[in-house]
């Protein structure tokens, strides 16, 4: 089975074998019929976030459990559980129709619902786990289901247990969230401020929100569907205050965001930017012409070029800025 239509990076790798699921039922099957062949399982999203460098030598199992389900509410709260099958954009716009707020910041992130917390996605100053109650997920060795409380699932920038100590043994199935039912916005990010800023007050709803984090987004980020991509393909890389410092005595525009524990956050797209990186075309893959940190496969090749690619920017970066960059996405 080709897989090249279901990853956004458009890596045109097989699989030996593929199934959709629509339910539980459906998803204990396949996991079982894995098993049987001793297949290892690769579980799909949106697939906006892994870079298939090899064929996959056992089941492909699509996640395509529907459904966003109110299951509790106060005066000023909503519970909300969306299954993992979702589309996180659809979710997030459902949500400001509804009038569950908290959510408008992460507009427009590519992917599925149940990804989402693999990776605690994250945008202009909001992460996922700020809104995050639990998950449920199912055990891929005994399937049985299993809940995870924001504590169990270890979230860090871009982070989660799923990424490291859990990996590939777990799906999850469903995400509950509390959102608010009264707007609270966070408009701290930069790009995000400058917009805000130019508006009248009664026009700042969460709605305003999630269309100006929209447009910032589309303005820079490429559209998978026209140039194959999986988003940010670092991580921005956090630096001691000494060495923001010496960096900073060499280059004084270097973009800095202090953390709450004294590090520094670099613009990673900055230092590939800097590096002279930016628009670089290699083969059939390239280095995003309007946001240096997003890798783009136009040519449709095999993502192993993309990592190739993804090498050369991190040699580049390590000898002109001592700063080594971790890819983000999950490489197969
Ligand atoms: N910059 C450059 N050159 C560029 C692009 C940006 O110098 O080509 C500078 C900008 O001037 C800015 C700084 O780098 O000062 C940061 O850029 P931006 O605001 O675009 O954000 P980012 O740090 O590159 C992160 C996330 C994005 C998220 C945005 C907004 C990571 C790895 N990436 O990008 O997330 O949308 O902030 O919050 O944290 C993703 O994870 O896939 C993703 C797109």
């Amino acid at each position: 089975f080709n897989l090249a239509r279901v990853n956004t990076l458009a890596s045109p790798v097989n699989a030996k074998a593929y199934v959709a699921v629509q339910n539980m039922t459906e998803l204990v099957e396949a996991i079982k019929y894995a098993s049987e062949h001793d297949w290892p399982i690769l579980p799909l999203g949106g697939g906006s976030n892994i870079v298939l460098t090899n064929d996959f030598p056992g089941l492909v199992i699509h996640l395509k459990l529907q459904g966003v389900q109110l299951e509790a509410e106060s005066e000023q709260a909503a519970w909300v559980r969306v299954q993992a099958g979702e589309n996180w954009h659809d979710f997030v716009v459902h949500s400001l129709l509804m009038g569950w707020y908290g959510l408008e910041n992460l507009s427009l992130i590519p992917g599925s619902a149940g990804a989402a917390p693999i990776q605690n996605i994250g945008a202009y100053g909001v992460e996922l786990e700020s809104v995050f109650e639990e998950l449920t997920a199912l055990d891929i060795g005994s399937c049985l289901p299993v809940t995870f409380t924001r504590e169990s699932c270890g979230f860090g920038y871009r982070d989660s247990v799923f990424k490291h100590r859990l990996r590939d043994r777990y799906i999850i199935t469903s995400v509950l969230l509390k959102l608010s039912k009264l707007p609270r916005l966070t408009l701290q990010y930069p790009a995000l401020r400058d917009r805000v800023e130019s508006l009248p007050a009664e026009q700042v709803t969460p709605e305003r929100v999630s269309a100006l984090v929209c447009s910032i987004r589309s303005e820079k980020l490429p559209d998978p569907d026209d140039i194959p991509n999986v988003g940010s393909f670092f991580k921005n890389p956090v630096v001691g205050s000494e060495q923001f410092a010496q960096l900073q005595r060499q280059w004084s525009d270097i973009v800095g965001y202090p953390q709450p524990n004294g590090r520094i956050k670099l613009a990673a797209a900055w230092l590939i930017d800097r590096a002279g990186l930016k628009g670089m075309v290699m083969g059939a893959v390239a280095v995003h012409d309007k946001q240096a940190l997003v890798l783009t496969n136009p040519g449709r090749a095999v993502a192993s070029e993309i990592i190739a690619l993804a090498t050369k920017v991190q040699n580049t970066v390590l000898e002109q800025f001592g700063v080594k960059l971790e890819i983000e996405p999950r490489v197969y």
